[in-house]
């Protein structure tokens, strides 16, 4: 009889695998959370949720068709939480990070994306959208309009362009980012195709499409290419400028969190460049600068700008939408709005300027300098 009752109630050794791997599953994720809580300052509830993070991100991939045995998906998860362990930011160990509306892959050393650039390439796309969609722009459609062009200076994975083209109705904008990293160009071809952006040359659909050039934008020769010199099909002289440039001071380099200095480009970070910029690029206007405050590539830009780089907006028409997007986007440190606004206002681009903004982020931090060029003259 006992022995009868057994059979009844044990479950079968085919029935125990599962629930041992269950209770095995419980335990091994409680051991992977202990080791995650030292990164997450000891929060468990935040060390449960990069967890989950990692195993959704693993799923993804078998959602996508990828072939990964159930053993090797536990590897793998095990593997992920080791490197974060070790201090690998999380977005690196997850291999991508969300940006408005996309997935943008991301790895070492090419600068993950962050939430502030997110907020303001967003803001920029919803003040470009009236001005370009078809009630406003009735022969867009018909290709009698050319796109917008948009030029990304320092391009990184791309996110800001490709935000942009994905954002804005098929066939508005060309977008051009530029980097001198080619990790950063190959990863921002790679997030196009990862996102249905299309490449310049191979749009089949009519899409907006992306193009991305390994350049320093240091360099000589920079701005006559964008200007039009370079295959002279392709007029890349931008009606929007964007850039989140390095501008971490040098100096400031060594308070850096240890995630970031180990793992992202310093060449992402340090806008401290003296041996790229020649002294007359600070005018006496701009003598009360401190020329280590990581505000070189603002200088640059603003050079560029004095050079015919970014084309001067039409005069409104009375079908102008209000209010008119800005011609020159620029990220800034936390503490620099002020001097990157005296840079474009005060600096080599006085003269074409018309006026700036600053735009806060959430937390009411000002962290982008907007300008308006004066109109052409008809
Ligand atoms: C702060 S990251 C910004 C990346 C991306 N735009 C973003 O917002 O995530 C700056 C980028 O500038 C690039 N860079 C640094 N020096 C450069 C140069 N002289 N010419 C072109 N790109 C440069 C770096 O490789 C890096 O990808």
């Amino acid at each position: 009889m006992a022995s009868s009752l057994r059979t009844v109630l044990l479950p079968r050794p085919t029935c125990l695998r599962p629930l041992l791997q269950q209770i095995r599953g419980v335990s091994n994720r409680a051991a992977l959370t202990k080791l995650l809580l030292p990164v997450n300052e000891g929060i468990e509830e935040d060390a449960r949720r990069e967890l989950r993070w990692m195993s959704e991100e693993i799923q993804r991939i078998v959602d996508l068709g990828g072939t990964m045995q159930e053993i090797h998906q536990e590897k793998r998860l095990e593997e992920m939480v080791r490197e974060r362990a070790g201090g690998k930011p999380l977005q690196y160990v997850l291999g991508n990070q969300p940006f408005g509306s996309l997935l943008i892959n991301v790895r070492p050393p090419i600068l993950i994306p962050r939430p502030e650039t997110d907020d303001w390439a967003s803001k920029l796309a919803s003040l470009l959208l009236p001005s370009l969609s078809n009630s406003t722009r009735p022969s867009a459609s018909a290709a009698a309009e050319p796109p917008l062009e948009l030029l990304d200076l320092c391009t990184g994975t791309g996110c800001i362009p490709l935000l942009l083209c994905a954002s804005l109705p098929p066939g508005t904008i060309r977008a051009t980012g530029v980097d001198v990293l080619a990790d950063a160009v190959e990863l921002a071809r790679e997030n196009a195709a990862a996102n249905g952006i299309e490449l310049v040359g191979t749009s089949k659909r009519g899409g907006n499409t992306f193009e991305v050039l390994q350049r320093d934008i240091f360099a000589d020769g920079f701005l006559e290419e964008m200007l039009g010199a370079g295959d002279g099909r392709r007029r890349r002289n931008p009606d929007v400028l964007t850039s989140n440039p390095p501008y971490i001071p040098l100096k400031e380099m060594e308070s850096l969190d240890r995630s970031v200095t180990e793992y992202e480009s310093h060449l992402a970070l340090v806008g401290d460049v003296p041996h790229l910029l020649p002294l007359s690029f600070y005018p006496p206007t701009l003598s009360h600068l401190h020329r280590n405050r990581g505000l070189d590539f603002y200088l640059l830009i603003s050079y560029l700008v004095s050079r015919g780089l970014v084309r001067s907006p039409a005069p409104a028409s009375p079908r102008q939408i209000d209010p008119r997007p800005p011609q020159i986007v620029l990220e800034v440190g936390h503490d620099q709005a002020a001097e990157v606004e005296d840079v474009l206002m005060k600096g080599p681009a006085a003269e074409r300027m018309e006026r700036v903004e600053r735009w806060v982020d959430w937390g009411g931090k000002e962290r982008v300098v907007v300008g308006w060029l004066k109109e052409k003259e008809e």
